[in-house]
């Protein structure tokens, strides 16, 4: 090797997102939180890593090493874990902490960790003086096939979840799936939730990526997490601020997961396991409605058992699920609309669900 030849080049799969006008990469490759600095290519400028204390632990020292190595001035702030950090509270003393750095228009903010810290140092970057670069370091396996890709930034504002939000493309989103490692196993089965509705919803190459990768769920094959980028970048591409109603099928699996999760108050069932309960009553309900063929059902019932999903629920009233079905912010006038399956890769939206099989969905869930 020549003694100039610095750094290797990264071993990176990219992926394109194109959502409105807004292009911007996914990097995927081992190690590249390391090399985040020399991604970003932002020398000159300063970075504001914003993590919690879980992720701090492991990751923080790495990033911020590379930063510097790089040439941008960085400094963190480590937030306590969970979803109470996604609140206006933590954001103002975000903001705080960036008027404090003096950050402007070309300083960045890098989001070093799960769903949480995505939303909310999103959010921060969306709207501090206007928009400051937002580079995406998902930690978790939700945020690397879910949160981080499609703009979607918030805090949550009293009841309300993601109440204060808005749409905000990241400049860049560097997923390395080393970081998964130190994952405790019930966030790697919320993560495997979207994943098998992303497979489900997509088929093919997608779904058979899902059935395979259920072998080593901790350590999911980088072709996965390639497709379920690919896939959640389509969905945004053709529908970046919600206004199509393509977007609405990633609803997949929501509409009776979120009457779970709330009827549970959110003790009960993660979100992941919620949404893995949810997944079965749509292909219960597709199976009635929508015509999908009982293989086809079967098929993804199995891979959410594979996935370590639950099988049936338990411990919530069956009455307080039927009673919730619907009536979070996403029902439209009231009728809970679902989104369900015609086939694998085929899903149709806005599908109405008459109130017996609604109770019926959930009885079955109970008792199968
Ligand atoms: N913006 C979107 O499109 C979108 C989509 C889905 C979910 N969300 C939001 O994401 C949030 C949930 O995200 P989440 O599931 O990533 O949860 P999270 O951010 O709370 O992380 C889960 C836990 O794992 C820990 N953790 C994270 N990475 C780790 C790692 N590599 N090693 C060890 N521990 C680690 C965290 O400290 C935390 O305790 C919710 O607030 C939800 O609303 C947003
Ligand atoms: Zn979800």
């Amino acid at each position: 090797m020549r003694p100039d030849a610095g750094p290797a080049p990264v071993a990176a799969v990219s992926v394109t997102v194109r959502a409105g006008l807004e292009t911007y990469e996914v990097r995927i490759g081992a190690g590249l939180l390391g090399r985040l600095g020399e991604l970003c290519d932002r020398p000159a400028t300063q970075a504001l890593v914003v993590s919690d204390e879980n992720v701090a632990s492991w990751y923080l020292e790495r990033v911020m090493a590379g930063l510097e190595a790089a040439g941008m001035r960085s400094a963190a702030m480590v937030l306590p874990p969970g979803e109470q950090t996604k609140s206006p509270v933590v954001l103002a003393a975000l903001y705080d902490r960036l008027y404090d750095l003096g950050a402007g228009r070309h300083d960045t903010v890098v989001a070093l960790g799960g769903g949480v810290i995505g939303d909310l140092a999103g959010y921060a970057a969306a709207t501090f003086q206007r928009g400051l670069r937002l580079v995406q370091a998902p930690t978790t396996l939700l945020a690397m096939v879910d949160a981080a890709v499609g703009g979607k930034v918030a805090v949550d504002f009293r009841e309300g979840k993601n109440y204060l939000g808005t749409f905000y493309q990241p400049a860049l989103v560097v997923e390395d799936p080393d970081a998964l490692a130190t994952l405790p196993e019930r966030e790697v089965h919320g993560g495997w939730a979207e994943i098998v509705k992303h497979g489900l919803l997509a088929g093919g190459v997608t779904l058979a990526l899902t059935e395979a990768g259920v072998a080593d769920k901790a350590r999911p094959d980088p072709r996965l997490l390639e497709a379920d980028v690919r896939f959640k970048a389509a969905v945004v591409g053709r529908d970046p601020r919600e206004t199509t109603g393509v977007r609405a099928m990633l609803n997949f699996g929501h509409t009776v997961g979120h009457a779970i999760e709330v009827a549970g108050g959110f003790a009960r069932y993660s979100h992941g396991e919620a949404v893995g309960l949810g997944l079965r009553a749509a292909l219960w309900l597709s199976e009635r409605l929508t015509g999908l063929d009982a293989a086809a059902a079967g098929r993804g019932q199995r891979l959410l058992s594979a996935a370590g999903l639950p099988e049936r629920l338990t411990g919530v009233a069956a009455a307080d699920v039927a009673r919730l079905i619907g009536r979070d912010k996403k029902a439209a006038a009231g009728a809970a609309r679902f989104v369900l399956l015609e086939e694998v890769g085929r899903p149709a939206t806005g599908v109405v669900v008459p109130p017996e099989l609604q109770s019926e969905v959930v009885a079955w869930l109970i008792g199968r």
